[in-house]
């Protein structure tokens, strides 16, 4: 145990194709503390199932940015949060564009459920569109970033230990609004990247039935018996590109969003942490 009592750290996140997961884990194990079970709220039973609760003293709450925000899947278990005085390391995890102020946005949520806001850091990651033709952030996080993921949760230790003050981070409101909740047609013109992007339609003669896509999609938006998607509940999060074991699923990008993406492949991006 730590001076102050703090021993256990705990890890909240949404992540369907994995990075945020993997990055939110290894701040944790950086951290030294005890790991409770995490608070993965990826799938809809578990969004639905998890009643709000919580252990340990500290929360490492990871989010995907999506669209320059949190993915609105994560709002409703966001808000069933109780923080009680206890600390949070909101942890923004993007593919290759920009974390945009997402941190400052899931600061301001933690902050009205009760946290404190310890450290804060924006991770960098494959992107969720990258595909063969389009290898934006492949592999990323790697080992450096993840060795950084590493160290900052070493850092979290530390200055749990020295009866820290509040990261002077600003709270910013959600992109979108508190109810906003993100379904393709409410998306403002814009920031229609939903119309730019899709999954392949179903490929019958190659799909081995394994049900993988439908157990792992994040809005149950694959018919079970049919395995159709249902275009206005899917977010465009490709999980079901990246599980299929037969390629049955692939990733569309129209040709402006291909132009779009193509341009950032040479970009140089690294993780920042906030401590
Ligand atoms: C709908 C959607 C919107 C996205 N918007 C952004 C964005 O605004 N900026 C960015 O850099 N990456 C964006 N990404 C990429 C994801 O943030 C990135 O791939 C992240 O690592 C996915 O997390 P996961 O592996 O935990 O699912 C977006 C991905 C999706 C699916």
């Amino acid at each position: 145990m730590t001076p102050n009592g703090v021993e256990t750290v705990q890890c909240v996140y949404f992540s369907p194709t994995g990075t945020t997961r993997r990055t939110v884990e290894t701040i944790a194990e950086g951290t030294g503390l005890r790991i409770a079970d995490p608070i993965d709220v990826t799938l809809p039973a578990s969004r639905e199932e998890w009643d709000g609760s919580t252990q340990g003293a500290i929360l490492v709450v990871g989010v995907p940015v999506y669209a320059g925000t949190l993915p609105s899947h994560t709002l409703d278990p966001l808000h069933r949060l109780e923080g009680n005085g206890r600390w949070a390391v909101p942890v923004a995890v993007y593919g290759m564009r920009s974390a945009e102020d997402t941190i400052e946005q899931l600061s301001g949520l933690l902050r009205t459920r009760g946290f404190k806001i310890l450290a804060a850091a924006n991770f960098v990651a494959e992107h969720s569109y990258s595909h063969d033709k389009l290898p934006l952030g492949l592999g990323r996080p790697d080992k450096r970033d993840l060795e950084i993921a590493r160290e900052f949760g070493g850092k979290i230790a530390e200055k749990l230990e020295s009866h820290p003050d509040e990261l002077p981070l600003e709270s910013r409101p959600l992109k979108y609004g508190e109810n906003y909740r993100r379904k393709r047609e409410d998306w403002p013109e814009n920031r229609r990247w939903g119309s730019s992007t899709r999954v392949s339609d179903y490929d019958e003669k190659k799909c081995i039935k394994c049900n993988i896509c439908v157990e792992s999609c994040p809005s149950g938006a694959i018919d079970p018996e049919t395995y159709a998607i249902d275009e206005a509940n899917c977010i465009r999060c490709f999980a079901c590109t990246r599980v299929c074991p037969a390629g049955v699923r692939q990733t569309r990008l129209s040709a402006r969003a291909m132009t779009f993406f193509t341009d950032l492949l040479d970009a140089k991006k690294e993780p920042e942490t906030f401590i």
